[in-house]
């Protein structure tokens, strides 16, 4: 028998596949099943068996007929995207019937691309047909009675020069930038027959090539492009079993969820998301994990007279003004936010804002107010003489090394449930637009990019009054011992 190898001679006779199905989706489950062996894993050392959504999407790739030209299949780690796109190599390679089959793996790096080589020769090397059909070479496959090669490339536009591959496949799309998406998919079509198939997790951003080809097949139905996304719904609980299975097909088969549980346990929320939950996040992670804010709201109002910190977050006409109270116990409660209604020109109404700060200093205890000087220095020096100087703080919530291991106070207290809110809903929106960029001096809240519309002014001065509404419990804490 010829062994697999550069050198040896192929002496057995080509694959025979008299009463196979006609070139397509049927012939390639066949020829899995039939001649490919499950390299790793589950199931390890047995022939392989497709699964329902493997078929399904193996069907919308290679359809009887109008075939696809790109194919773009959006699923989580560990879902077999490598092994998938590893068996459909195989079959272009051994079994499509295509006239000097090439099949170019790319991905961002080399390195990965390599990745679906190894795996495809594992199962030539596994499967004594294929076997003595093909030679495994360091960096490449070749079958000739085909006529067949599958090669590697980063998917740099130089890498790409001067091929002509009838299956191109991009694995992790996420890591190729648009300029080489578009050199990889032209250098696909100079046959009146090609597929260019990505397989891959989503991107860590929404400004991506990935994230624009999503968005197409979420809105088109278009026969030249096949669309599969499995991802969680957006905003999902986290631990929601049902989303995890709706995000991983391969869920409780070749994927266990013991694994995925302690994945989802140790892991970075939105890392979580993306990876496990196939869901698009954004570059920052959002500042909370989802639902717990809105879990902390009580209905409970405040006292006249009742001893408070209030926060000011004051901006001219970009962004919205807030003026924030929190109790000594870290009730929070907002008292006011003014945000620009979308008018050109308009202009936060100076005096009513000192209103507002008066009718609170009128009406409750006010302990202290800390504000941002920001564009409101003015204000400030009058609210100092009105109020006493003692009284009126500054708060830079532009200076990170307070700004920092405040935001990070107010989270620990969120997450241990020592902090609680009325449910306002205009603040509830604000928490949630707040992302997290993690710094050594703790998390630094921002919005999610600098000119965005989803303000966050009142997370921010809700962050200062909560940390001098902590400073002062301490104090008086302290007083009390001593006393
Ligand atoms: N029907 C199947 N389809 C795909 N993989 C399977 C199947 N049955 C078992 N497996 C095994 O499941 C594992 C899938 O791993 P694979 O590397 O293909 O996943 P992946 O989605 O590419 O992962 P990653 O996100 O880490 O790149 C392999 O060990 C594979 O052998
Ligand atoms: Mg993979």
């Amino acid at each position: 028998m010829a062994r697999a190898g550069a050198k040896g001679a192929i002496t057995a006779d080509p694959l025979d596949f008299t009463g196979w199905p006609e070139p397509g989706w049927q012939r390639l489950v066949r020829f899995a099943e039939e001649f490919v062996i499950v390299p790793k894993g589950v199931g390890a050392g047995e022939p392989f068996e497709l699964r329902e959504w493997q078929v399904e999407i193996v069907k919308g790739l290679f359809p009887e007929s109008g075939r696809p030209r790109t194919g773009l299949v959006s699923l989580p780690r560990a879902n077999g995207k490598t092994t998938l796109a590893a068996i459909i190599a195989l079959y272009e390679l051994f079994a499509s019937g295509t006239l000097s089959p090439q099949v170019m793996v790319v991905a961002g790096t080399e390195q990965v691309a390599r990745h679906t080589l190894k795996i495809a020769s594992r199962m030539i090397e596994l499967s004594p047909e294929l076997a003595e059909r093909a030679h495994l070479l360091q960096a490449s496959i070749k079958v000739p009675h085909t006529g067949g090669e599958l090669l590697t490339a980063a998917s740099t536009v130089a890498a790409l020069q001067g091929f002509d591959p009838s299956l191109l496949i991009v694995d992790e799309l996420h890591t190729v930038t648009a300029d080489d998406w578009e050199a990889a998919s032209s250098v696909a079509g100079k046959r009146p027959q090609s597929l260019t198939l990505a397989i891959s997790t989503p991107s860590d951003s929404q400004d991506s090539v990935m994230f624009e080809l999503v968005k197409y097949g979420r809105l088109n139905e278009d026969p030249s492009f096949y669309f599969k996304e499995f991802a969680a719904d957006q905003g999902c609980d986290l631990f929601d079993r049902e989303q995890w299975a709706k995000a991983n097909p391969a869920l409780g088969d070749f994927l266990t969820a013991d694994g995925l549980l302690s994945v989802a346990k140790t892991m970075r929320e939105a890392a979580f998301r993306r990876y496990r939950l196939g869901q698009w996040v954004g570059a920052n992670d959002s500042w909370l994990p989802f639902g717990v804010w809105d879990a902390l709201a009580v209905d409970r109002h405040l006292k006249d007279g009742e001893r408070v910190v209030l926060g000011f977050d004051g901006s001219a006409s970009g962004d919205s003004t807030a003026l924030v109270a929190v109790t000594l116990d870290f009730h929070v409660v907002p008292l006011n936010i003014w945000a620009n209604p979308g008018e050109p020109g308009w202009r936060v109404p100076r005096g009513d804002v000192g209103d507002a700060v008066a009718e609170a200093f009128d009406r409750y205890d006010v302990v202290e107010l800390a504000a941002d000087p920001w564009g409101w220095r003015s204000e400030l020096e009058e609210w100092g003489k009105q109020f006493g100087d003692r009284r009126v703080v500054e708060f830079n919530t532009g200076y990170r090394n307070r700004m920092g291991p405040a935001a990070d106070r107010v989270y620990a207290a969120v997450m241990e449930k020592k902090l609680t809110h009325n449910g306002d809903q205009r603040l509830a929106e604000h928490v949630r637009n707040t992302v997290a960029q993690q710094t050594a001096v703790g998390a630094l809240v921002q919005k999610d990019k600098k000119n965005s519309p989803r303000k966050i002014d009142a997370t921010v001065a809700m962050i200062a009054a909560f940390d001098r509404a902590a400073w002062h419990g301490r104090k008086r804490s302290r007083k009390a011992v001593s006393f």
